[in-house]
């Protein structure tokens, strides 16, 4: 039993170490700034998972080690709901990042996003009109645009530069009008129409060189925010992964230990009986 105690003790140690990265990725959701930034409401599960684990995990290193069956009783049932809650969080943000993607430009490094490729809960939810005006006005606070601005000598970059760069999806999606606009670049984030024709595209004549407005109407700008949630939710939901298999194991080896424990604390004092009887013995790891 000692030898399966330590074990236990040494799994719930790995988890509590463990759950550091899980409330990590949450503070690293919310700390990357002019995107999900604005979007604090999704980081929220993944905190909330990772203070569970935390605790659960201590008290069931408090109970291997005191040999409590209380505590490893309660490490269990908690850790049951942990681990449902870990598998519900992973398969939703599969389920709600699942389509879209940016598409290659002619002649451009970076892409362009637009809203049609995006579909489901979580794009309802961000072209929202409730939702829009909260998450484009933290981009426009994030400065996100005025970062984009790269000067030659305190000259902004030239046209030819600006194309060769690559932009994230919010920089690409906000700052700058959609390129089938046809617009002539001035500097990164003023373009003019020159009086030419205006694209179909519904972003061309949403695009304001007003520095506080962009394309924050956009929906380009939408898609950029959806890609970039979907390629940080996609980076987290591999930590969270390979959190759930080390939780999934330690919770079998902890269930196997636990009921062997119970059997030792109900039948037989510890230590003799075990020497008399050869039963419970089957049942320990
Ligand atoms: C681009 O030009 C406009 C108009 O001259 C100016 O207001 C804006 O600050 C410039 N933006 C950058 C990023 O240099």
């Amino acid at each position: 039993m000692r030898g399966s105690n330590h074990l236990i003790g040494i799994l719930n140690f790995l988890t509590f170490l463990l759950s550091i990265p899980i409330l990590g990725g949450g503070i690293w959701l919310s700390g990357r700034a002019n995107s999900t930034d604005c979007m604090r409401f999704l980081q929220w599960p993944l905190i909330v998972i990772g203070v569970t684990i935390m605790v659960v995990s201590l008290a069931g290193f408090a109970g291997a080690c005191y040999r409590s069956t209380f505590l490893m009783g309660l490490y269990l049932f908690c850790m049951f709901f942990v681990i449902a809650a870990l598998i519900g969080f992973i398969i939703f943000a599969y389920a709600v990042t699942d389509k879209g993607s940016g598409k290659p430009v002619t002649n451009r490094a970076y892409l362009e996003y637009s809203l049609q490729d995006y579909s489901g809960w979580l794009k309802d939810r961000v072209a929202s009109d409730s939702y829009w005006g909260k998450i484009s006005s933290c981009i426009r606070d994030s400065k996100a645009c005025k970062k984009i601005a790269v000067t030659v000598n305190g000259v902004p970059e030239t046209e030819i530069m600006f194309d060769s760069r690559k932009l994230n999806p919010i920089q690409s999606g906000c700052c700058k009008p959609p390129t089938d606009c046809g617009y002539t670049y001035v500097n990164e984030t003023y373009w003019t129409s020159g009086g030419g024709v205006v694209g179909i595209n519904q972003d061309c004549s949403l695009w304001n060189n007003d520095q506080d407005q962009l394309c924050y109407l956009c929906s380009s700008c939408k898609a950029g925010v959806l890609a970039s949630l979907r390629h940080s939710w996609r980076k987290v939901s591999v930590i969270n992964i390979i959190i759930l298999i080390l939780l999934v194991i330690s919770y079998v080896i902890a269930c196997a230990a636990f009921r062997n424990n119970k059997r030792i604390d109900n039948n037989e004092p510890y230590g003799e009986a075990q020497m008399t009887k050869s039963q419970p013995s089957r049942f320990q790891l």
